[in-house]
This record gives C-alpha cells, sequence and structure tokens, in this order.
C-alpha cells in the first residue's frame, strides 16, 4: 500500500491516504496538548510509543477480547496502516476510579475506586469544547443510531474488562480511559484511534505513582520517563 496525500492533522496524529480507498495510514508525533489546545508541548519518543502500545493492544483486543479493531500493520516506528472509518464523533469514556473531570464534577475525591466502571460520552468537537452528551442526546441528534450505541458500550466495556486484567498484570491500576469507534465502508462499529498514556489514565499499584499525561497536562515532570515507564512494563522495551 502506498502513502499519498495527507488527508487530516490532528493535535497527535497525521493520518494519510493510501492508493486503496479502504485503507489509510496513521502516522504519531511527539506534540502534545492538554485542555483542548490551550497547553501546548513536546514529549520526546511519545508518537514511537503510542503506536506501539496501541497496536499491541489492538491486537490483544482482537484476539483476546473479540473487539474488532482498525488495525492492519504496524508499518515502522511511528507509522500504521488502518482501515479507513468514519470516525463516530464521541468520546467514549470508561472510569474505574474517580479523576479527573469526574472528580470534579461529581465533587468525588480522586483516587476513590467506583462501586461499577462507568461510561460517559462526549461530542467529539474542539469548537464546543466536547461537552458531556448522553444516550438520548446522541440518539436525537443522529450522531449514532440505537444499534451502534449498543455495540460501542458492549465494546467499551469488554475493553476495559480486559485491559482491567492486563494492566493489573504489570502492576498498574487502570484509571479511566478514552476510547473512540469508527464504521468501516460496510458499517461494521471497530474500535478506532488509540490506547496510549495520552488516552489512559494509570497509576502504579503500588506508589499510585502517576504513569500517563496527566504529568504533562498537570506539570509534575518526569513525563517522557512515565511513558517509558509504561512502555517497558507493557511491551518489555
Ligand atoms: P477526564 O477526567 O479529563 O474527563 O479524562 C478522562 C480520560 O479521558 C482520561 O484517561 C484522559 C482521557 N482524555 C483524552 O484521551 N482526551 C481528552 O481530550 C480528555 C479531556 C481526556
Amino acid at each position: 500500500m502506498k502513502k499519498t496525500e495527507q488527508m487530516y492533522e490532528g493535535k497527535a496524529k497525521k493520518v494519510f491516504a493510501t492508493d486503496s480507498e479502504d485503507y489509510c495510514i496513521v502516522s504519531y508525533k511527539d506534540d502534545a496538548t492538554a485542555f483542548n489546545g490551550v497547553k501546548r508541548g513536546t514529549i520526546a519518543g511519545k508518537g514511537v510509543i503510542n503506536n506501539k502500545m496501541t497496536n499491541y493492544l489492538m491486537k490483544k483486543l482482537a484476539a483476546e477480547a473479540g473487539v474488532p479493531t482498525h488495525f492492519v500493520e504496524e508499518l515502522s516506528d511511528r507509522e500504521t496502516l488502518v482501515k479507513k472509518v468514519k470516525i463516530v464523533p464521541l468520546e467514549v469514556i470508561v472510569r474505574n476510579i474517580a479523576a479527573g473531570s469526574f472528580s470534579k464534577r461529581f465533587g468525588v475525591k480522586e483516587g476513590t475506586p467506583l462501586k461499577c466502571p462507568t461510561l460517559e460520552y462526549c461530542l467529539k468537537d474542539d469548537a464546543l469544547g466536547d461537552p458531556m452528551i448522553n444516550d438520548y442526546q446522541i440518539l436525537a441528534c443522529g450522531f449514532a443510531t440505537e444499534e451502534e450505541l449498543n455495540t460501542i458500550a458492549d465494546y467499551a466495556f469488554r475493553v476495559n474488562d480486559y485491559l482491567k486484567d492486563f494492566f493489573a498484570g504489570v502492576n498498574v491500576d487502570l484509571v479511566d480511559f478514552k476510547l473512540e469507534f469508527g464504521k468501516t465502508r460496510d458499517g461494521a462499529i471497530v474500535l478506532a484511534d488509540e490506547i496510549s498514556p495520552d488516552t489512559c489514565r494509570f497509576w502504579d499499584m503500588t506508589t499510585h505513582e502517576k504513569l500517563d499525561k496527566d504529568r504533562f497536562r498537570r506539570d509534575l515532570g518526569n513525563v517522557e520517563e512515565a511513558y517509558d515507564e509504561m512502555m517497558k512494563r507493557v511491551l518489555g522495551e
């Protein structure tokens, strides 16, 4: 498959067309943003880590958790061939432990284990600041159908069940994470985007040290070291 023109540049990735209608190539950058692009910086080596970690986890989710994904083939340290999908404009957030906006919104102290996992949606719209949206509002606006939303919720909890155990195996609490889904040309819902320290909260189970992008968001220092540590725990590299 040959890379052709750039289709899109996001905050952390570029997407290129290929000479096939059904595939595109994502290229991971080291650029980091937070608070809807207000805070900007670079995390050296992040693109390589996020590319490799995402691919490793997506392969496992497809093979072992029955969650179809857009992953096709890792082409290089930063580039991956994926199925071309139409992204469902929702950020799908699953939480196991209260943190971040959940703690702020509901006054639940960060670090409080939740009695059961939660699922919430935000509309992917930077101009609107990615507002929270519920199932009824999603259906009313036509951002997804009821069947698509049921599939997305089912896959999101399957991802959580699988990854919670996987990360526990490397002494990491999976606090929360954000997924995105896409629709293939034949209408199937597949997991897309990435699963990385940019999009998950990872806390060391013993020390509760943060090993994710909150180190950048909150100016905690040792940002690259945290990404390197997660890469080592997940991929042994
Ligand atoms: P939140 O607590 O800020 O709502 O974040 C919940 C999870 O979603 C956390 O693991 C970080 C991730 N996330 C993204 O991947 N992209 C975003 O734009 C935001 C706000 C959060």
